[in-house]
């Protein structure tokens, strides 16, 4: 019997080739990396946020490093959904990775809407983003409470018959798992975590802060042992006999930087990861993660990426 190992996932009947994934707002359309990376040998790629109508982001500064992080402020720049669909996709459609969709708005009838087009469109998946911290309405607004976590869902599932539906959660919730069940109980295929971390940064020579927003989203290596914290208790609270949800797979991500960190998330139970801004400082890094996998597997004689989980159940 062959141990070759088999690195494709499936998520919601979508076909991932492995599975690691360009996170959203930090791999543009895909064209942007063209001569940078293999991008044809990535699992899927996740676009950056997009909304209804074209959002010009946010004035004055949008990134800032600290250490072992990325603090952003961007605002969901982007061309509207129609232009996305015009001029973006069938160029990121011939990359060859499965394309997510990463749905934005500010209230649930720009969600619905967009979602509406998306559906008639040719992308594989909605990544439903109810966790931006940096945009004034909506966003992360919605994925704060149960309440209007599941309504922007539920809106959504039903604008998007055809498509598998993946929600984006918020690390700066302060019920996670309440959040979590209300968004599969309105019709979440997926789930996924986590989004960046509200916080700040001051210019003490300007004395004042460093983003016109004050506040910003911070990613990088500085957040993965909380994401991964999140991931692991994402996956219990799927599965608590007290509180029955279905047990929808988990897509994980924050501060992979290498096949070592992305190997803790899929040990922690995620079905597949995203790696954001690590693409900024090493482009190639997708590829190294994916062979990296590829060579852990080997080694322990694994077949499938099911069997790296060490949850059980
Ligand atoms: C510059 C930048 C832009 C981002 N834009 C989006 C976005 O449009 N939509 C979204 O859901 N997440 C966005 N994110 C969050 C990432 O997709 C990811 O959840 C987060 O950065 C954690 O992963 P990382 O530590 O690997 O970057 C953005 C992150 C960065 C750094």
């Amino acid at each position: 019997m062959s141990t070759k190992p088999d690195l494709s996932v499936t998520i919601a009947g979508v076909v991932f080739s492995n599975p690691v994934i360009a996170a959203s707002g930090t791999f543009g359309y895909g064209g942007e990396y063209e001569g940078l990376l293999d991008i044809a040998a990535l699992g899927g790629i996740c676009t950056k946020g997009i909304t209804l109508k074209p959002r010009p982001g946010n004035a004055g500064l949008r990134i800032h490093e600290t250490p072992s992080g990325l603090l952003n402020s961007i605002g969901l720049e982007n061309p509207g959904i129609p232009a996305f669909i015009e001029k973006e996709l069938p160029r990121l459609r011939k990359l060859g990775p499965a394309v997510i969709a990463n749905l934005s708005g500010s209230d649930i009838a720009e969600y619905e809407a967009g979602a509406a087009l998306l559906n008639n469109s040719s992308i594989d998946m909605v990544e439903l983003n109810i966790s931006c911290p940096n945009v004034k309405a909506g966003g992360m607004a919605f994925g704060l409470d149960p309440e209007t976590a599941g309504a922007v869902t539920a809106a959504v599932r039903k604008a998007l018959p055809h498509k598998p539906l993946m929600v984006k959660l918020s690390p700066n919730a302060p019920g996670l798992a309440a959040i979590a069940h209300s968004c599969v109980n309105a019709g979440a295929d997926t789930l996924s975590l986590v989004n960046t971390f509200m916080a700040m940064a001051i210019d003490i020579q300007a004395r004042r802060p460093v983003f016109d927003n004050v506040t910003a989203g911070l990613s990088g290596p500085a957040i993965r042992p909380i994401a991964l914290r999140m991931v692991w208790e994402l996956w219990d609270a799927l599965r608590n006999p007290a509180n029955p949800c279905k047990a929808v797979p988990i897509v994980g991500m924050g501060g992979i930087a290498g096949p070592e960190d992305a190997l803790e998330f899929l040990m922690a139970g995620a079905a597949a990861v995203q790696v954001g801004s690590a693409t900024f400082a090493r482009p190639p890094v997708m590829n190294e993660i994916i062979r990296g996998i590829y060579v852990y597997m080997e080694k322990n004689g694994m077949r499938s990426i099911a069997e790296l989980c060490i949850r059980g159940g």
